[in-house]
């Protein structure tokens, strides 16, 4: 099935957003773009644009708006966020919760199908996890409202699909991204050999995925007229482990004529913390944040799950060798990220 539809895209000034405007032309859909009024501005080619806000009862729109797009649109990809990392539960309720429901309220009216984009971390605070996310990991809260907007929606009983990606990286085939990654930005000051250290668990596997492999799934299911599903889009077992990801770093630096010593790799769980309270502010915060998510993946075993074998065989997902795509991604970093 391949009839046309008229999408709303939300956070579209995202990195996500900006990979799904990227795929979307010459696919069978109308996409209307939202960004907030005082937010980030999308470049002048970027199509349609609707200036509204989530975190506003109808979106901040007047009646005779709100109502006119809900005829139009019978598709939303729900795509905005706030997706730093670390901040207090009610910071992310607003936009990530509240903003859902709105979300949800405008599917009713308009009898859209909603496909929203999660995180492959909710896996981490699942019933059926090896271990449990500590509090104080500073994905917990951002994860949280993640799980409790998948909630809302299974509630709602609406027409929707769950997308849960896991950190992304740029375009499988350029490394570009519209916005400097945690991942792009740690692994290019990795590649300056400014780690110490890498706190990874053992056994983990670094999964990460180019942002372009998530925008032509969700397309493609849209095209598709697919309205149920969840899609870990992750590499689970394919994904490299830690030390190919640092042979992918060192040659990196080798080819910038920069050799870099591998960093040893160590055991988060028996870090003496004083040793990050030493470094500098910026090894401290990166590798806070890079012990915090190995937390994650050793929280569902050392690998997340995946669906990637589904979304190559139903979507058309192009099969991408990870090591190659982050080698992408890093000489993307150092050109145009630091
Ligand atoms: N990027 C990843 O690695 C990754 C991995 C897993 C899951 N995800 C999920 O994928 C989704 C998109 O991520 P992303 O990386 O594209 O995030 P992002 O780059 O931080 O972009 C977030 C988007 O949400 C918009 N937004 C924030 N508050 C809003 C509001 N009140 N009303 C309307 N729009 C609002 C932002 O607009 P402004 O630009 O104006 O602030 C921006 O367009 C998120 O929900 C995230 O949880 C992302």
């Amino acid at each position: 099935m391949s009839e046309s539809r008229t999408v709303l895209l939300t956070g579209a000034s995202g990195v996500v957003g900006r990979a799904v405007l990227q795929e979307a032309p010459g696919r069978p859909l109308r996409l209307i773009s939202m960004t907030r009024p005082r937010g980030t501005a999308l470049p002048a080619d970027a199509g349609e644009q609707l200036a509204a806000d989530l975190a506003e009862p109808r979106f901040g729109l007047d009646e005779d708006s709100y109502r006119a797009l809900a005829r139009d649109v019978d598709t939303v990809i729900h795509s905005a966020g706030l997706t730093e990392w670390g901040l207090p539960d009610e910071r992310y309720r607003p936009v990530n919760v509240e903003g859902t429901r709105r979300v949800i309220e405008f599917a009713e009216v308009s009898g859209a199908t909603v496909h929203f984009m999660s995180t492959a971390f909710v896996a981490a605070l699942s019933a059926g996890a090896p271990h449990r996310l500590s509090e104080t990991n500073v994905t917990t809260n951002y994860v949280r409202s993640k799980l409790r907007s998948e909630q809302l929606l299974r509630d709602s009983g609406l027409p929707h699909t769950v997308f849960r990606p896991t950190n992304l990286i740029g375009d499988s085939r350029t490394g570009w991204t519209s916005r400097g990654q945690i991942v792009q930005l740690m692994s290019d000051w990795i590649s300056r050999g400014r780690a110490p250290f890498l706190p990874v668990h053992r056994g983990n596997r670094i999964d990460v995925v180019p942002q372009d492999l998530l925008a032509k799934a969700v397309l493609r299911c849209i095209e598709l007229g697919d309205d149920s599903g969840e899609f870990w889009v992750t590499y689970g077992e394919e994904a490299m482990d830690m030390e190919t990801a640092v042979e992918v770093c060192a040659k990196h630096a080798a080819s910038l004529g920069r050799p870099l010593a591998p960093p040893p790799v160590t055991d988060p769980d028996t870090l003496d913390p004083e040793e990050l309270r030493r470094l500098a502010p910026l090894a401290r915060s990166y590798l806070s944040v890079l012990r915090d998510v190995s937390e994650v993946t050793r929280c569902c075993g050392g690998v997340l799950p995946t669906s990637m074998p589904s979304l190559r065989e139903r979507y058309g997902v192009p099969h991408v060798v990870d090591t190659d795509a982050y080698a992408r991604t890093l000489a993307y970093a150092s050109a145009h990220l630091s």
